[in-house]
């Protein structure tokens, strides 16, 4: 098979894959609705228990940090906002649409990956001063789908694109580009235009690995692409085959001049205490996020 016909089968199989699993665009529906009121929120979520826990979880999150433990859903729909909540139970929900379809993935690894880089993209966001519509939480979530997409629909290839790693030692998207001529971060942005995600989250997604080419969605992309690799240099990286990332491996001037260019305010140093910083969140999830998808 000739690369382009194998691309070309590639782009069809992903456009036969099925509309948005109909919670989520229930979910979706009804958050349209502007007249929507917390307790029917409230209501749709405490319908569903592992959700509930889950969002419980997120707003106890240390990257929140709050003083007091947070309880019942009303109060956390109130301190994570509408719009967060959302967020939440469609990441959520794809991520369920796809938990059981793994073929070659570790998936408790893939979805802690996630949601330390969901957590991280929050973080930054604040950090920086930069507005968050709740969609840094969801674009997080799912920043890596398109990998899930491949080990779904082309197992062979996936397989093929692991051992391409391991044997490199190399990045999943130049192992996906060897195999399959096409990355993870392409398909996951065809499928999610597919599936009518706001722009900005699609944007985030396609440039998660090299925002510098982003020109609409600078700042968005840029702060998903520094909470991957913040992710990784934590020791979170989405397979075991990947190899380590070290915290040095981002400190290029380069970077920092980008990100200055981009309105993100940052030098070596306040890159090593964010480093320290997040490592340090990171370790109090031990009970609390982390074990969301275990
Ligand atoms: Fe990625
Ligand atoms: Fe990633």
């Amino acid at each position: 098979m000739t690369r382009e016909t194998k691309i070309d089968k590639i782009v069809q199989t992903i456009e036969q894959i099925p509309t948005l699993p109909v919670i989520s665009t229930q979910i979706l529906n009804l958050f349209r609705n502007e007249n929507i009121t917390i307790r029917q929120i409230q209501d749709l979520i405490e319908r569903d228990p592992p959700l509930a826990a889950k969002i419980l979880k997120i707003v106890n999150s240390s990257f929140y940090g709050l003083l007091n433990k947070v309880s019942t859903i009303e109060h956390a729909i109130i301190i994570l906002g509408t719009n967060e909540v959302r967020s939440v139970a469609l990441g959520f929900a794809l991520q369920n649409h796809f938990k059981t379809h793994s073929n070659h993935f570790e998936p408790a690894r893939f979805w802690k990956h996630s949601i330390i880089c969901s957590q991280i993209a929050k973080y930054l966001a604040k950090y920086f001063n930069v507005f968050d519509d709740g969609t840094y939480f969801l674009a997080g979530l799912i920043h890596d789908l398109g990998k899930l997409v491949i080990d779904q629909y082309f197992p062979e290839e996936f397989k093929a694109i692991v051992a391409h790693i391991t044997e490199n030692r190399c990045s999943f998207s130049k192992a996906e580009k060897e195999v399959l001529g096409v990355t993870h971060y392409q398909i996951g942005a065809k499928l999610l235009r597919q599936w009518n995600f706001p722009e900005k989250v699609i944007m985030q997604i396609f440039y998660h690995h090299a925002p510098w080419h982003d020109k609409n969605f600078t700042t968005e992309s840029t702060i998903l692409y520094l909470a991957n690799v913040l992710t990784k240099i934590s020791g979170f990286t989405c397979s075991s085959e990947e190899p380590p990332v070290s915290g040095k491996d981002i400190v290029k001037p380069s970077l920092f001049e980008f990100m200055n260019k981009t309105g993100l305010d940052i030098d070596q140093e306040s890159y090593k205490n964010l480093l320290l910083l997040i490592r340090e969140l990171i370790a109090a999830e031990t009970n609390n996020v982390l074990t969301i998808f275990e």
